[in-house]
């Protein structure tokens, strides 16, 4: 969208912009540098410009890849962003550009989404085990895995908050590995829609067993605590987030 169309008034005159675009193909960023940079570094400043210009409020959505992930226990939003990759880095310039845009703005970090609609990750691991593949997935990164439908209810609380500007984590409550994700997300999706009580066969295996162009932080757990603080509900707890997110999927043939 061309970030004149927000003040133009094609939409109204919204009284906040919610702004969740960006490159994230996180692999692909490492050759892409430019564009990542461009979407993630400099497009966000732009639109806070436009909309601190408007007199509009921003809601920008940031990613827990802004920190290194040498941490052992769940990031808070006063700490150090240190991103080891160019996804993490244009991520980071993009919330720097935002804070200096002179909007009105609320940085919600999220991480590790997953939703009914396009591709995500526990897709991937109930589709590729249907189909009768041996799995091996990485157990040696950890996170907070975020259903998009609980994340679109507290983003919206955090608008209906409207607190003082500034960063906001808003994350699911549990930290698991991906390997961990993995086996929930089969284990729901065969007892709800195959009625299966099977055990999950899934193999861990190391980060260096599993080479990725970039570099990911091994440790990226997003705290609630700050946001949950303004009064705002934590998400579900990954089991009935799964669950949701198996039944949709089911129900959509996807
Ligand atoms: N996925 C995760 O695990 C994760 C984790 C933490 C944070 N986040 C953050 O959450 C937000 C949403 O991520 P997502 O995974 O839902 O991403 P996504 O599915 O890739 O969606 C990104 C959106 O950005 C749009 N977009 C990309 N380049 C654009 C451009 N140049 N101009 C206008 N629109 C553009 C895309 O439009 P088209 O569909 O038309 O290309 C798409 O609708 C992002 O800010 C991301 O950094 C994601």
């Amino acid at each position: 969208m061309e970030v004149a169309e927000i003040t133009s008034g094609d939409y109204g005159k919204p009284t906040w912009c919610i702004n969740c675009a960006a490159y994230t193909q996180v692999d692909k960023a490492e050759v892409e540098k430019d564009k990542a940079m461009a979407v993630n570094g400099l497009a966000p400043g732009y639109i806070g410009r436009a909309c601190s210009m408007a007199g509009i409020k921003l809601l920008h959505v940031s990613t827990d890849f802004v920190f290194d992930g040498e941490s052992e226990s769940p990031y808070t939003e006063d700490q150090h962003p240190n991103p080891i990759g160019v996804y993490g880095r244009s991520k980071r310039q993009g919330e720097e550009a935002v804070m200096a845009s002179g909007a009105h703005s609320l940085i919600c970090r999220t991480s590790w989404l997953y939703g009914p609609h396009g591709n995500s990750f526990p897709r991937t691991m109930i589709k590729a085990w249907e189909a009768g593949k041996q799995l091996r997935v990485v157990s040696d990164q950890i996170g907070t895995p975020t259903y998009t439908r609980d994340l679109a209810r507290v983003l919206v609380d955090m608008i209906v908050k409207d607190p003082e500007p500034g960063f906001y984590h808003a994350a699911g409550p549990d930290i698991v590995s991906w390997h961990e994700f993995a086996v929930d997300a089969i284990r729901i999706h065969a007892q709800q829609v195959i009625g299966s009580d099977e055990s999950i066969k899934v193999t861990p295996i190391t980060t260096a067993d599993w080479p990725t162009p970039a570099k990911r932080p091994k440790y990226s757990a997003l705290s609630f605590e700050k946001t949950a603080a303004l009064g705002i509900q934590p998400m579900r707890h990954l089991p009935a987030a799964l669950a949701d997110f198996v039944k949709r999927q089911a129900a959509t043939g996807r």
